[in-house]
């Protein structure tokens, strides 16, 4: 139920479906899969199972898993490995589960199968064709793999390309991180100041977000461009250690490690919320909370309460790990439509393309890009003006001024 509901808030993906049913482009191509197991991503792999793929799926992050999606794409036949909390140990087995399938086309969430595969899974570096990767994180591994020259299968970044990281990661984290820190506290935002630890595209959706639900909004940086923009976006812009002695509630989305860590911790007020939307639990360094605090107790689903030895409360969201995940339902399936039809799409770009490409991170081809957006428009029931000859002729030229 839940999957067909987010199927029928996906209608770019709907259509992709439908023509990947007719065309079969996937008959006989084994595709491995590692991402949030959530009702979105169990629409795009129906899409290509439909268009004759096998698919193996594994959770990219031990909390993201919904464990009743898992079980209905089990029983429709799909290999899933994943389940809700599962231990860094087994997190592993699964993936490694995955890559028994001996797959083609790899498609990564923050790069750990490909990490996987090049290193103790090697084999696999002569069967799999290319890969694709959905995440920041993720690609900034795989353009350091790549300058270091150690790629050994082309790897199409699919978070780059516009359609993905302008409104999934801005309206998606946006508004699914809010989501998240309500499930997880249930807390007024109005007045409060909620500091967000980055100004990238999830951390500006973020920013937004929180203040229009009425927060006062404070931006940490470490880039000075992003930086003045928060400024100019009205702002205000400080260090962290600034910033912990004033915020009520600190968000991370940085894609860095050791944003916050001890000496914040011990700067910060009573009743101090802490969470994270960024990939990797390494943002709120909470084994240095662990260690500052005297005692550790869970007081709600998700939220676990530190007592300082001084006897400030500090709370931190579903572990650190990606609270809009972990804590709520992730993106709203209408904005993972987007990034899904970009992944269904460059997957079968790739099943054409792959022999002709070289061991580098590809940029999504921008006819996917321009589909996926007009394909948008068109479910939105919006239109738009074309150029005209005189136009595009203006456009193309540089002798006409003044
Ligand atoms: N939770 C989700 O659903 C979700 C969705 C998309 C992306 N992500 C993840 O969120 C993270 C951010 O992604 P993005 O697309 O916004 O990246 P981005 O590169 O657009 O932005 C990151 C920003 O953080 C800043 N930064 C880096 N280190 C910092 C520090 N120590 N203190 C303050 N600022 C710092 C950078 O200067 C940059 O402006 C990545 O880990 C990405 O994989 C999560």
């Amino acid at each position: 139920m839940k999957v067909a509901l987010a199927e029928a808030e996906m209608p770019v993906l709907r259509q992709i479906m439908a023509d990947f049913k007719k065309r079969q482009p996937f008959k006989n191509v084994s595709i491995a899969a590692c991402l949030h197991v959530t009702k979105e991503t169990a629409v795009l792999i129906k899409a290509l199972v439909l268009g004759g793929a096998d698919v193996a799926l594994c959770g990219s992050n031990p909390l993201s898993t919904q464990d009743d999606v898992a079980a209905d794409l089990a029983s429709h036949g799909v290999k899933v490995f994943a389940w809700r909390g599962v231990s860094p140990e087994k997190y592993y087995w699964c993936l490694n589960k995955v890559l028994d399938n001996k797959p083609q086309i790899v498609i990564d969430d923050g790069a750990d199968l490909i990490s996987l595969i090049h290193g103790k899974r090697r084999a696999l570096l002569k069967t799999v064709w290319a890969g694709q990767e959905e995440t920041t994180t993720g690609v900034i591994r795989l353009r350091a793999m790549a300058k270091a020259g150690k790629l050994k299968y082309p790897v199409v970044a699919i978070n780059d390309t516009p359609t993905k990281h302008m409104f999934d990661n801005y309206y998606g984290t946006g508004q699914s991180t809010m989501d998240g820190l309500l499930r997880a506290t249930n807390i007024l935002l109005s007045g409060k100041i909620l500091v967000v630890a980055g100004y990238g595209y999830c951390g500006k959706g973020m920013a937004l977000r929180a203040k229009g639900l009425g927060a006062r909004v404070i931006v940490t940086e470490v880039d000075p461009l992003p930086a003045l923009q928060a400024v100019m976006d009205g702002f205000e812009v400080m260090p962290m250690k600034a910033a912990a002695k004033i915020g009520d509630i600190f968000l991370t989305a940085t894609g860095d490690k050791d944003v916050i860590t001890r000496e914040h911790f011990k700067l910060m007020k009573d009743g101090t919320i802490l969470g994270n939307s960024g990939h990797f639990n390494v943002e709120i360094n909470a084994a240095d909370l662990e260690r500052t605090a005297g005692s550790v107790k869970r007081v709600r689903d998700n939220l676990d309460e530190y007592t300082m030895k001084d006897g400030r409360k500090l709370y931190l969201i579903a572990e650190g790990r990606l609270m809009n995940l972990a804590a709520a339902e992730g993106h709203p399936s209408a904005v993972m439509d987007m990034s899904f039809a970009d992944q269904a799409l460059t997957c079968e770009w790739l099943v054409h393309n792959h022999k002709l490409l070289e061991n580098k991170v590809y940029d999504v081809q921008p006819a996917i890009d321009e589909k996926v957006s007009r394909l948008k428009l068109q479910s939105l029931g919006v239109k738009i003006d074309a150029l005209t000859p005189a136009q595009k002729k203006y456009l193309a030229s540089w002798q006409e001024g003044t």
